[in-house]
């Protein structure tokens, strides 16, 4: 009896309950995902229906037709009936997204085994071999078996799709600090969809937890909050990559003018385009790179400056960027004049390209006071932080205005440890 395509799905370490949660709800399988054998990062599941919804998963982070064979050593793969597996695996993968070529990722894949694999899959797909930069992942790498006297086999893993699923086609702008956008839906998964709600993204940055908020089901509304000129224009180049409807950017102080502030300066529109793909809304304005070593310094823009509030009656809300001071209660509520907010995301500044350990205390506390002020009773807010001693003090301090979901979510990515906390707001 046919099991359906075994597919193997890799995650950041930390987001397996999430991802298993994700294939549950978008994949039909014969059956549930279980752990890859000899992995922490990784999940196996028989999937029946169409491949090309595979694709669709948002917190994982790659995703590979598996295919078993029992053979002592790769070189038995290149004989007729495994090599007509494996080629199968890419005419599989190719259905569902195009490639021009393969390589390997493999122990010893520069050897002359691997050479007469490459030669006789190029024969069968038609597909180039590039050993460095090809666009189809084929991982060949040592089965698995609990009996310690069998050989485990070898297992070919073929990636579906020219790129892994964590890429994003919406990144134009690669901000420093960003969010990895598999946390960033993640994130969303545990603090709950509900398709009419008010979001609000503080801290928003390039704007990486709003995108894939809204990516994933609709919302009321949409805002992002940043004190970073530089920074709301780069969300706001991702948000219309998206295909998500943005309102004309604030007007803001020109720095040029005077002090900060919009009384006293003059101000100056930034980009009032039409709010869909126009490129020429979003130029760079003087604020030198996107976020890169700055200090968070509350309240130094001045009082905040809101975008058009037109939320479209056809279609999806529009999504306004907003710069204000995300740890100032006052200055919070006098930029978002309008109904409290459902869910609340932000991921605060960290390290030296956002802020410093110095200020993250102040940062943190006035993130969650700030954050109480502008959401509705019952609503939730999802922080991602790699300042876990300073979040949990601040957590602690802020028990009258929100209690922990749960306990917080610790992801490995690239070295760094965060973890994500998901409130109620009391
Ligand atoms: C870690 S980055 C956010 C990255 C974002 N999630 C992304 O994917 O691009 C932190 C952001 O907080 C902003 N920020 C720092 N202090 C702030 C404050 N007091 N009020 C509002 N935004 C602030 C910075 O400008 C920066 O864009």
């Amino acid at each position: 009896m046919s099991r359906g395509t075994t597919v193997e799905v890799t995650f950041l370490p930390g987001l397996g309950d999430v991802v298993a949660d994700e294939i549950v709800e978008r994949l039909s399988f014969e059956r549930p995902p279980r752990p890859a054998p000899g992995r922490d990062d990784a999940l196996r599941v028989d999937v029946d229906g169409p491949l090309a919804e595979v694709l669709g998963l948002r917190t994982a982070v790659a995703a590979f037709v598996v295919r078993h064979f029992d053979v002592p050593r790769p070189r038995s793969l290149t004989s007729g009936d495994h090599l007509a597996r494996i080629v199968d695996a890419m005419y599989a993968s190719l259905r569902v997204g195009g490639s021009a070529s393969f390589r390997f990722e493999a122990a010893g894949s520069d050897s002359a085994v691997f050479a007469r694999l490459a030669q006789l899959l190029h024969e069968a797909t038609g597909l180039a071999y590039d050993p460095e930069h090809g666009e189809l992942v084929v991982r060949v790498a040592r089965g698995h078996t609990s009996r310690p006297d069998a050989d485990p086999g070898w297992d070919v893993l073929v990636r579906l799709g020219a790129r892994p699923l964590s890429a994003r086609r919406w990144r134009e702008v690669d901000f420093p600090g960003a969010a990895n956008a598999t946390i960033a839906a993640a994130m969303s998964r545990l603090a709950g969809i509900g398709p009419h709600e008010r979001v609000l993204n503080l801290m928003c940055g390039s704007g990486t937890l709003l995108v894939e908020r809204l990516l994933a089901g609709p919302a009321a509304a949409a805002v992002g909050v940043d004190d970073d000129p530089a920074a709301l224009e780069s969300a706001a180049v991702n948000l219309r990559a998206a295909d998500l409807r943005v309102a004309a950017l604030p007007v803001l102080a020109d720095p040029a003018a005077g002090p900060a502030g919009n009384e006293g300066g003059r101000v100056s529109p930034l980009g009032a385009g039409p709010a869909h793909g126009d490129r020429a809304g979003v130029a760079t304005r003087g604020a030198g790179p996107a976020g890169a070593d700055r200090q968070a310094t509350p309240s130094r823009t001045g009082p905040p400056t809101v975008a058009s509030h037109g939320a479209s009656a056809a279609g999806p809300a529009m999504v306004r960027l907003v710069q204000a001071d995300a740890t100032s209660s006052s200055a919070l509520t006098a930029a978002l004049d309008d109904e409290p907010f459902d869910l609340v995301l932000a991921d605060p500044p960290w390290g030296a390209l956002h802020g410093s350990h110095a200020t993250g205390a102040a940062v943190h506390a006035g993130l969650l006071a700030a954050a109480h002020a502008v959401t509705a009773p019952g609503g939730r807010l999802a922080v991602l932080t790699h300042e876990v001693r300073i979040m949990e003090r601040a957590v602690a301090d802020a028990a009258a205005l929100w209690t922990p979901l749960g306990p917080p979510v610790r992801v490995f990515a690239k070295g760094h440890h965060p973890r994500i906390w998901v409130l109620r707001r009391a």
